[in-house]
């Protein structure tokens, strides 16, 4: 029985051997595509942190791909059954890196209908024209996987060697093309269809996001009739939105987002496409009021029409939409109340309606939209009070933003179980007076706690079991008593702590180094005394330091001179004093952006070896193109600074701003020459010291300069004539000094009043009525060019904002409110995390997050 069984056993064994052997013979690869696959394996380096792959290791592992094995059984490859020519290759997330030549053996698979390649770095790579090479190809993806250059257009042919080649445009087969996630590719969209040119009129899929295809959208693309997917957005277009694409009746995708479709309207014929699940029609300048034909559009589960110009009530469409499961109006001029009917969604998982003008109370309908996760009615114009609880009836609720919607929150009913997933809740200026229960249990989850600008004036003590908090702003309360010594303790998460304008007093807790995690520090404007805690010499990763306005004696902190990543120290109108002392280290404060010492006491000269070492502050080389803000995870830090006369909030900091105060403080002896290297300062204020000696001639080197204060000094010589080479300077004061000689003429001084100059007995000349005793030839003066003025510190209307000694804008570690933000493309590019579903085999139900990168 045994002996017969496993003979059974042997017999099955020896069948499925044969029909392996039988398979596998059938599959043997054509030997010219081994060697090319080979070749091209051979061709790159393999590097995964140069991709954008998130999942790594790789899928497949090319690693078997030996010579002398049948590339058909290889990983990633793909065999025709009965040709065995090579027909998919899937090498995405796999790591490659190095550049596709036009010689590359990839272009000898001429049989490929499917190739993805997505995910991996060609170092910048050209489309090449070789691709057109491969006329069987029904699916092409290169997305994210660093090529740059031109798309040939569909028009030319080009020569190549012996054999035209085409443009991916003429793949007539085609049916899934994605070339997303290539910023630097550039091109012109294709005629689609053109009179006999039918090719890719099989398509399905078109994905070329964030391509850079400057033009218009053209007509032709309506012609189509098999689409079902199109992402066009960031593609910078320009023009109307063709009508023809109402007749892309197989349309389940529609993404035009972040485009400048100037035309104000949509065409009504979208209204037609019964099967659209996903609208995007975000950044494009669209006004008017809220097509009602979306009320036709059953089907949809993703809407988003935020940061255009959108106006008048929100229309009661979208009742009974059971797919509906993302709704984005935000950042538009919507008015009137939230509509009653937002009931009846039973999926709907996100709402934002933040930063438009809606008005009237909450619905209660809005509480049976009981799966919804994410909430934002921010910055409206709500009036009503609600208890703070109301909202945890949404029990799935993780995300909560009340900022400034108008909404006052009353916590006196609070429970200590309420909110049970929430991770991220913003609730600044709502009115509330007690820190609502809930948050003094322990809690694991939440990430962002934003309580600021409300009239809590408890102590901290009962928020120290919110150990995941990352981000905890509760500037602009009434909080008292001690910094409690736990916030040092929210080791590994906190990096982000903001406790300004409170009433704290005592000393800073010496624990904060231990937060090694920490990047800003922010507990200006509260009562500390003491020292500051050596321990934040720990904080390697600090940006951020402001201790300003605050009763805090000790000397200069030079022990924070190694932290490597340190932009802006604020020690602003504090007890400080002593000498500064030369640098330990020969380099130190080497990324300082901003330092504000004014209002202190500190004395002695300085040591010209600090401004040797300020290499940021050096750097002039800042792309001014694509400006560069100081953002934390969840917004734009803000920092309060004099600048040009006036105490100014700059509510993003542009990472080119640059700017030294020592006002007000007692240092005296010479300004040391090695200033005039800071070459990328926008801002220096020396005024309200004891400074002897000369101006030094090496400011001259400063540039970018708007605002040079020297006022109230004891300096002495001359004005150097060369300063007018200073051409951004808004602001000179060297009032309140020594100076003698003429004031220099042209440029930007004919524009200085006499102010600038007061109270130096011997100079002379123009603005002052004084006349000089030996007049030069008077040189006619050069004015200044103000119409081309190009100032590269400020952005006018973006960025500056002048609050006039108080605190009027509300700034919040950046997430500046209302009017005083104009939150953008970044912010919706964070928030517009692209749920797409991912093709083929294993990972055909793949949801990608991507935060930021687009
Ligand atoms: C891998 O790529 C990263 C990012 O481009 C680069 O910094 C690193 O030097 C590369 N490593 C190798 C071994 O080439
Ligand atoms: C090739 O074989 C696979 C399974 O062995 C089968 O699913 C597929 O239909 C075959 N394709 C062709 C073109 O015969
Ligand atoms: C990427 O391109 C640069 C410049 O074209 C070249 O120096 C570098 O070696 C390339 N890297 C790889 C991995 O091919
Ligand atoms: C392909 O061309 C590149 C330069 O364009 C060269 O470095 C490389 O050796 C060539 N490869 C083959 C296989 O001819
Ligand atoms: C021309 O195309 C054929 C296949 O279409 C290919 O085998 C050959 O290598 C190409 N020649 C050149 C010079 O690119
Ligand atoms: C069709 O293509 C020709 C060039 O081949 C071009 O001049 C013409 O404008 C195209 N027509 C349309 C409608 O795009
Ligand atoms: C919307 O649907 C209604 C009724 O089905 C129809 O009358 C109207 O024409 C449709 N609007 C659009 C723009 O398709
Ligand atoms: C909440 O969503 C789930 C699926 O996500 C669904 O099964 C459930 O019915 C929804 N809840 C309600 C009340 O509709
Ligand atoms: C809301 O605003 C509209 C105009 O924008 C106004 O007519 C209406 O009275 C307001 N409603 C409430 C409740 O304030
Ligand atoms: C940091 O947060 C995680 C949860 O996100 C938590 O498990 C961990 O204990 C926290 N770390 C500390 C030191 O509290
Ligand atoms: C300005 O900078 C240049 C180069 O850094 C230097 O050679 C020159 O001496 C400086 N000018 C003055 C007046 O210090
Ligand atoms: C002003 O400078 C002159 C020399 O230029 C000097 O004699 C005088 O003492 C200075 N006055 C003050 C108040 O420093």
């Amino acid at each position: 029985m045994g002996f017969l069984q496993s003979n059974y056993q042997l017999t099955i064994c020896i069948l499925y051997s044969l029909i392996f052997c039988l398979s596998s013979s059938a599959h043997l690869c054509h030997n010219d595509e081994s060697t090319a696959l080979l070749q091209f394996k051979k061709s790159f380096s393999f590097n995964c942190s140069a991709c954008k792959c998130s999942r790594i290791p790789a899928q497949y592992d090319i690693d078997n791909w030996k010579e002398g094995t049948d590339c058909c059984a290889w990983d990633g490859v793909t065999c025709d059954n009965t040709t065995s020519h090579v027909i998919g290759l899937d090498l995405v997330c796999n790591c490659l890196y190095g550049t596709i030549h036009p010689n590359s053996s990839l272009f000898n698979l001429v049989h490929l209908q499917h190739l993805d390649l997505s995910l991996n770095n060609f170092n910048h790579s050209q489309i090449l024209p070789s691709f057109g090479r491969f006329t069987d190809l029904t699916h092409l993806y290169l997305s994210d996987s660093y090529l740059s250059g031109p798309i040939q257009s569909s028009e030319e042919e080009v020569w190549q060697g012996n054999n035209f080649s085409n443009s991916i445009f003429h793949l007539q087969k085609l049916q899934e093309l994605r070339l997303d996630g290539n910023r630097e590719l550039t091109g012109k969209l294709p005629s689609f269809i053109n009179g006999t040119l039918r090719h890719l009129r099989h398509l399905r899929w078109l994905d070329l996001t964030d391509i850079d295809f400057t033009g218009e959208l053209p007509n032709s693309i309506g012609q189509l009739e098999y689409l079902e997917k199109l992402y066009l957005t960031n593609c910078n277009l320009f023009g109307t939105i063709p009508t023809s694409l109402g007749n892309l009746k197989k349309l389940t995708v529609l993404s035009l987002g972040w485009n400048n479709m100037n035309n104000g309207q949509f065409p009504s014929s979208i209204g037609q496409l019964k099967n659209l699940e996903k609208l995007d029609l975000g950044g494009c300048n669209f006004s008017g009021t809220i097509p009602r034909w979306l009320g036709n559009l059953t089907r949809l589960s993703y809407v988003y029409l935020s940061y255009n110009n959108f106006e008048g009530p929100i229309p009661q469409l979208f009742s009974n939409f059971s797919q509906l499961y993302l709704i984005d109006f935000s950042y538009n001029h919507l008015t009137g109340p939230i509509p009653s009917s937002i009931t009846g969604l039973p999926n709907l998982h996100y709402l934002y309606l933040g930063s438009n003008s809606i008005n009237g109370t909450i619905p209660p309908s809005l509480f049976h939209l009981v799966n919804l996760t994410y909430l934002d009615l921010s910055s409206n114009n709500l009036s009503d009070t609600v208890e703070l609880d109301t909202f945890a009836k949404l029990e799935y609720l993780e995300s909560l933003d009340l900022s400034n919607s108008g909404l006052s929150l009353t916590t006196t009913n609070s429970t200590p179980s309420s909110f049970r997933n929430i991770k991220t809740l913003r609730l600044s200026s709502c009115n509330i007076s007690k820190i609502p229960e809930f948050l003094k249990t322990r809690n694991e989850l939440l990430d962002m706690l934003d309580l600021s600008n409300n009239h809590l004036n408890e102590e901290l003590n009962p928020l120290c079991n919110l150990h995941s908090l990352r981000y905890l702003d509760l500037s602009n309360n009434q909080l008292a008593g001690l910094i409690p010594t736990c916030l040092g303790n929210f080791n590994g998460n906190l990096t982000l702590l903001n406790l300004q304008r409170n009433n704290f007093h005592g000393s800073i807790p010496q624990t904060f180094g231990y937060a090694s995690m920490l990047q800003e520090l922010d507990i200006s404007h509260n009562g500390l005394q003491g020292v500051l805690p050596r321990s934040l010499a720990n904080c390697m990763n600090l940006e951020i330091l402001n201790v300003g306005h605050n009763f805090l004696e000790d000397a200069f902190p030079f022990w924070l001179e190694n932290l490597p990543q340190l932009k802006i120290i604020v020690l602003r109108d504090n007890k400080l004093h002593g000498p500064i002392e030369q640098p330990r280290k020969r380099l130190a404060f080497t990324n300082l952006h901003i330092i504000d010492m004014s209002h202190n006491e500190f004395t002695g000269t300085l040591p010209s070896e600090y401004f040797g070492s300020m290499h940021s502050m050096m750097m002039d080389d800042e792309d001014k193109s694509s400006l560069n803000y100081m953002a934390f995870g969840y917004g734009y830090y803000s920092v309060t600074i004099m600048n040009k006369g006036l105490e100014m909030t700059l509510v993003r900091i542009i990472t080119i701003f640059k700017a030294v105060d020592f006002s007000y403080n007692k240092f005296d002896g010479k300004i040391p020459i090695t200033i005039g290297r800071l070459k990328a300062l926008c801002v220096l204020n020396f005024s309200r010291n004891g400074f002897t000696g000369p101006i030094p001639l090496s400011l001259v080197n400063l540039t970018e300069l708007e605002s040079l204060d020297l006022s109230q000094n004891k300096l002495s010589g001359e004005i150097p004539q060369q300063l007018t080479s200073l051409t951004f300077l808004e602001v000179f004061d060297v009032s309140q000094n020594n100076l003698t000689g003429i004031i220099p003429r042209g440029q930007q001084f004919e524009t200085f009043s006499n102010t600038s100059y007061r109270g130096n007995a011997d100079l002379c000349g123009f603005p002052l009525s004084k006349k000089c005793k030996t007049p030069k030839v008077a040189e006619p003066p050069s004015l200044p060019s103000s119409s081309s003025h190009n100032y590269k510190c400020r952005l006018d209307g973006f960025g500056w904002e002048a609050v006039l000694m108080g605190y009027g804008c509300g700034a919040v570690f950046g997430l500046v409110i209302g009017s005083c933000i104009i939150r953008r493309k970044e912010e919706w590019l964070v928030r517009i995390f692209r749920v797409k579903m991912h093709h083929q085999k294993n990972r055909s139900n793949e949801v990608r997050y991507q935060y930021g990168a687009r």
